[in-house]
């Protein structure tokens, strides 16, 4: 049975029918989680060492982390009532839409027959299954001729969270239309077995959940076409502009990116540190507690991504999670008198 019940935070709502209220509501009750807590889990994680000789690593197996590591995949595997409350698997397509950056809908909708979209984190992925649905089309009039059959989209989910509609939709739309990946996490595929694509989403999925998240982009925008764009959302993160606090008082930001120099920079800013991609930061002050959503375009091949040393990572939904900018290594002296 998963235990979250000193979890003082979840997913931010997205439930449009009831959002105020329901925002007003989780706010409270992450509040008193907060109160009652009493025990603040903190896994301090000091690996900075163990990165220094390759540029993306995958955490290695502390028992600190493990431990961390094995409650996370009990959420991902948990089942009807065990389902923690905050874990959210069945956002529609207007959540998505409502949470990412504002030309999300639009570049989904220009996408035609011989384009591919990928969901990384799909759930069940409810937001593709309504993006075939007749409805998409009376609501996305423009450009409906050049869409045509629309393109291929593919789910990508730790667990397997497909339902008997899903079954049952991408058997009468035929093959190589809905695809649905499950059992790796993104970084354990390949560009040739995925291929490339022209939008890819991730509604509160790999980018909320990763303990790597340099390696995680690092392969995301592997996966991105050219010109193609990665469109994403945090909760709880410094903004761009660096103005907002924390949501929670005395909790830190729930996505951090620490210096080891100085002060942290916000997650868009390391973004925008990315070669080869142009980077959009929306903040989403209305939201309870408030997201920053992301869009980064692809503009030519040479990616390199600054890594991040993961620092601390205590499961949830999503995790908390620190990450400190990897310090490049000081140049070697040249022994005076060297020729070279
Ligand atoms: C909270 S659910 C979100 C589902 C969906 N996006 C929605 O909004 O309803 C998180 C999803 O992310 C997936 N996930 C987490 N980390 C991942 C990773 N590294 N690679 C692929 N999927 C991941 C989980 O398996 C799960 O499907």
């Amino acid at each position: 049975m998963v235990n979250y019940s000193t979890r003082r935070r979840n997913e931010a709502n997205f439930n449009r029918d009831t959002l105020p209220k329901s925002h007003q509501c989780l706010a409270r009750e992450s509040m008193t989680a907060l109160k009652n807590s009493g025990i603040r889990i903190v896994i301090l994680l000091v690996f900075q060492t163990l990165w220094m000789e390759t540029s993306h690593s995958q955490v290695p197996a502390s028992p600190a982390i493990s431990e961390e590591i094995a409650k996370q995949e009990s959420i991902y595997q948990s089942k009807g009532e065990q389902v923690p409350e905050g874990y959210s698997i069945d956002r529609s397509l207007v959540d998505y839409t409502r949470a990412l950056p504002s030309d999300f809908d639009a570049a989904l909708a220009r996408l035609g027959p011989n384009d591919r979209w990928l969901d990384i984190g799909a759930g069940t992925g409810q937001a593709i299954l309504d993006y075939y649905t007749p409805d998409y089309d009376v609501t996305h009039w423009e450009g409906r001729e050049r869409r045509g059959r629309k393109a291929q989209a593919v789910a990508m989910s730790i667990e397997d969270r497909r339902t008997p509609r899903w079954q049952q939709d991408a058997t009468s739309l035929g093959a190589g239309k809905m695809e649905y990946l499950f059992n790796r996490r993104l970084r354990e595929y390949s560009l040739e077995e995925l291929g490339q694509f022209q939008v890819i989403t991730d509604v509160i999925g790999g980018f909320s959940y990763t303990e790597d998240l340099s390696l995680f982009v690092e392969k995301t925008l592997g996966f991105l076409d050219l010109y193609g764009s990665f469109f994403t959302v945090l909760q709880d993160v410094r903004s761009e502009e660096g103005t907002n606090r924390p949501h929670y008082a005395g909790a830190p930001f729930l996505t951090e990116i620490a210096n080891a120099e100085g002060p942290g920079v916000s997650v868009c800013t390391w973004l925008k540190s990315i070669t080869c991609v142009q980077v959009r930061c929306e903040f989403k002050a209305n939201w309870i507690p408030p997201l920053e959503a992301f869009r980064v375009r692809k503009v030519c091949n040479d990616v390199k991504v600054p890594a991040l040393v993961p620092m601390h990572y205590v499961a949830g939904t999503p995790p908390e999670r620190r990450f400190q900018l990897r310090t490049p290594p000081p140049a070697t002296p040249v022994p005076t008198g060297a020729t070279r």
